[in-house]
């Protein structure tokens, strides 16, 4: 009697655990398929259980200045725009292709996140996602992540001038930095140095 009740609760465990191997590995291994929605949802809410109670309650310690969007905005086109684009939409070679997605920070579900919510993710990063942890453990690291969290509030209000900027500062490739000089020696009228040999009288 006990070993047929145990029969049947290992059998009940192991339909368990391969429907649910089923439905997360639907598509193999590969990051292309869309999460479902059910995914995202409940991998939200872990997440927000993930985050300690007294970062909800936080707010930005710094008072929004013209300086602290422009450190933000350096900041955010050298380390985060690879995956979550300039404009913050997530529009990137990379971001549309891990899984889970980076989300387009200026939709609800973001913004809609506490100051202190923003910053935890920022330092900590999220786990089995592509989102890194910044923090560095110091002072300095710290102000730095509560720029990018002003940032990303004004997101929605980018202008094109500041998309300019940053794609100045956005890293490049040896190859993209070279097209970048030559389009700025061109603008400024003189020859590329490699269009000489075309310069015959
Ligand atoms: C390698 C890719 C990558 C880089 C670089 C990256 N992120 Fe992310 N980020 C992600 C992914 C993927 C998520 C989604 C995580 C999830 O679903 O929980 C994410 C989530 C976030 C979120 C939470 C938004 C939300 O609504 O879930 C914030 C805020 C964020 N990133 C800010 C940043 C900042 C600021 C930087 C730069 C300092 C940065 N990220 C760099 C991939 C990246």
């Amino acid at each position: 009697m006990l070993l047929a009740v145990l029969a049947l609760v290992l059998a009940v465990v192991l339909g368990a655990v391969g429907a649910g191997m089923a439905l997360l590995l639907r598509g193999g291994i590969s990051a292309k398929v869309e999460p479902t929605h059910a995914e995202a949802v409940i991998a939200r809410k872990l997440r927000s259980l993930g985050i300690p109670g007294k970062y909800r309650q936080l707010s930005n310690p710094l008072s929004i200045s013209k300086e602290v969007i422009e450190a933000g905005r350096g900041h955010f086109a050298d380390h985060c725009a690879v995956c979550h684009a300039n404009d913050g939409s997530g529009q990137t070679q990379m971001g549309r292709n891990l899984y889970p997605r980076a989300p387009d920070l200026r939709l609800a579900q973001t913004q809609q996140l506490g100051d202190g919510e923003l910053f935890y993710i920022i330092e900590n990063g999220v786990r089995l996602t592509g989102m890194p942890g910044w923090g560095d453990g110091t002072e300095e690291g710290r102000r730095a992540s509560w720029h990018l969290v002003h940032f990303i509030r004004h997101l929605s209000t980018l202008t094109p001038r500041e998309k300019l900027d940053m794609e100045q500062i956005n890293p490049k490739s040896p190859e993209e930095w070279r097209e970048m000089q030559e389009d700025q020696e061109f603008l400024k009228g003189k020859e590329p140095a490699n269009r000489e040999d075309a310069h015959h009288h």
